[in-house]
């Protein structure tokens, strides 16, 4: 057993589910657990910006199975992203987070799009941390388009790198998928870069997820070994 076959945590993943039901917990509309929803992102975000080691956190914030929600619920999910790019911007310049959004944008509205290519450019040169919103996101999809851009380049056999390169992800291995609300599904996330993730599925509803919580998570999996199929 050396040290170093323990967990570098550089890439975490988090499947954000239960806020309806946190909202129907407490007596409110769902709309209103998707704003406690909100919040949570800025605190996880911000406390993975002051961890040592983690350079990239990605989230899971509308999936392409996400549409077949009702019409209302999905405009008000659309415009507190906007709201949300909109007001973290501070955010990310103060603790020097990069944004980036993952997913195929050209489904949402033109001012949406604008709002996260301009959030994407304005923190382009941050260094702390990587915040990745995986939005209108599907990891098969990913997979299909990045095949497919490899077939029109030329090429007519693909490697493994070759696929992982042209992903829409900077490329980036995933260390740790956390999925909230004790449901235990991947739900098509991000398929590829999780081959040899850890995985944590926790009861807790995503607006009652705190830094305090990822901490011990985090802590309890630096204790893990990771052998990639070795011994
Ligand atoms: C699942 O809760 C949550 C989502 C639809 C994705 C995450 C969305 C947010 C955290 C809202 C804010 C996002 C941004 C980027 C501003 P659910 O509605 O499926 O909960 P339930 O399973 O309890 O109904």
């Amino acid at each position: 057993m050396t040290l170093s076959n323990k967990i570098t945590i550089k890439h975490i993943a988090i499947i954000m589910d239960g806020n309806g039901r946190w909202a129907k917990e407490q007596g409110f509309k769902r709309t209103k657990g998707h704003e406690a929803g909100a919040e949570s992102i800025r605190d996880i975000t911000t406390y993975c910006a002051g961890h040592d080691t983690i350079e990239t956190a990605t989230f899971y914030a509308f999936s392409t199975e996400n549409w077949k929600r009702p019409k209302l619920e999905v405009e008000f999910l659309m415009k507190l992203l906007d709201t949300y790019l909109k007001k973290e911007l501070a955010t990310y310049q103060k603790h020097q987070i990069r944004f980036q959004a993952i997913g195929d944008m050209s489904a949402f509205s033109k001012s949406l799009q604008k709002r996260i290519q301009k959030t994407e450019a304005l923190t382009k040169d941050n260094t702390n941390l990587i915040q990745v919103l995986a939005l209108n996101y599907g990891g098969r999809a990913e997979i299909t388009m990045a095949v497919n851009s490899l077939i029109q380049s030329g090429k007519k056999e693909v490697s493994e790198d070759d696929i992982s390169h042209a992903l829409q992800t900077s490329y980036q291995d995933i260390d740790i998928l956390i999925r909230t609300s004790g449901e235990e599904r991947i739900s098509n996330f991000l398929l590829w870069q999780i081959s040899y993730a850890e995985f944590y599925f926790t009861p807790t509803l995503w607006p009652d997820f705190t830094a305090k919580e990822l901490d011990t998570i985090l802590h309890n999996f630096t204790q893990r070994h990771r052998r990639f199929g070795g011994l």
